[in-house]
């Protein structure tokens, strides 16, 4: 399980404001418990288990940057070393009592976490309007999904559904047809182009038209796509957390350079609708785990997209929440 790509990924696992200066919390990623600190300014992840006696350092305290487990006291410095055994203060702690770390960053108010220790922060994928004043942006979610984070983001990646699923939302009931669009797959990840949906209140004006998807993932669980309408330009930045093979949880980060009028609070509004509308359809699949053999499921044209999506996954190594 530990050469599965995902290992290497990187993945959201909280709102960076969830975890302020000396707290710590518990989370789950890929299977594992992890302890998740803050000290004044750095942030770490950890295995879940005090190399004593393996209670869980998450019921823990941090106090003048040390973390303290909630047992018999011992005291973590940043590094992971342990620097304090208050049951025995005339004894040092051998180097070997210490913890080590998973990599870990802050970016796009959200914080990342990477099984694999030395992961690289350039492989976090690019959210390029994160940067860019052009567009406001909010977050949505977090979303719980009870199923595999492949299910949940093969959903994200699939627009047949909007007639049926979001009818009235992102799609219209009587214009069913999905149209030819491009699938790419290459050493930067997976494109989908020039994908048309006819929406039906593309831009909130009340008026149907068609609109253009173009979708990129870098990685497995992280896509972004961008929507193309008379008005402007959407993009939602969406990011899928795996806690478990059947257990995940998304954000979204939605920007867009039009609508400075609509208030916020209208357009999560909207967001939240349209998944809650997907949520149920997601975990009714079975098997909750994404099956990778094509022949297990049956594909219609349109689904090229995760037909191509599949055989990525297979191409990774992907084992975790797959079938
Ligand atoms: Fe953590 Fe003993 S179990 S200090
Ligand atoms: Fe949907």
């Amino acid at each position: 399980m530990t050469n599965c790509s995902l290992f290497h990924d990187w993945h959201p696992v909280l709102e960076s404001d969830e975890l302020p200066p000396e707290t710590v919390r518990s989370i789950r990623l890929l299977g594992r418990d992890l302890v998740l600190w803050r000290s004044r300014d750095r942030v770490s992840a950890w295995s879940d288990r005090c190399p004593h006696r393996s209670v869980k350092l998450s019921g823990g305290t941090v106090k003048n940057g040390l973390l303290v487990c909630p047992y018999h006291g011992l005291q973590f410095d940043e590094t992971g070393r342990c620097v304090e055994v208050p049951g025995c203060p005339d004894w040092t702690p051998p180097p070997q009592l210490a913890m080590s770390g998973y990599a870990i960053a802050v970016r796009y108010g959200l914080i990342w976490v990477s099984l694999q220790p030395d992961t690289d922060t350039s492989q976090i994928p690019e959210f390029p309007e994160w940067e860019d004043s052009q567009y406001r942006k909010f977050l949505c979610g977090k979303y719980r999904v009870r199923s595999s984070g492949l299910r949940v983001m093969e959903n994200f990646l699939d627009v047949s559904h909007f007639p049926f699923v979001h009818d009235g939302f992102l799609g219209d009931r009587t214009r069913p047809k999905v149209e030819p669009y491009e699938v790419e797959l290459s050493d930067r990840g997976l494109s989908l182009n020039n994908v048309r949906v006819w929406q039906p209140d593309p831009d909130g004006t009340g008026v149907g038209a068609k609109v253009t998807y173009n979708y990129h993932l870098s990685q497995p669980l992280v896509a972004s796509f961008e929507k193309l309408s008379s008005s402007g330009r959407l993009t939602i930045f969406f990011a899928v957390c795996p806690l478990d093979v059947e257990d995940s949880l998304g954000w979204m980060w939605i920007s867009m350079n039009y609508g400075e009028d609509i208030p916020e609070a209208e357009l999560q509004q909207f967001q939240d609708t349209v998944v809650r509308q997907d949520i149920p359809i997601v975990e009714s699949q079975q098997p909750k785990q994404l099956p990778l053999n094509l022949s297990a499921e049956v594909h219609l044209p349109f689904d090229r997209s995760s037909i191509r999506y599949r055989q990525w996954l297979k191409q990774r190594g992907v084992t975790f929440g797959v079938v």
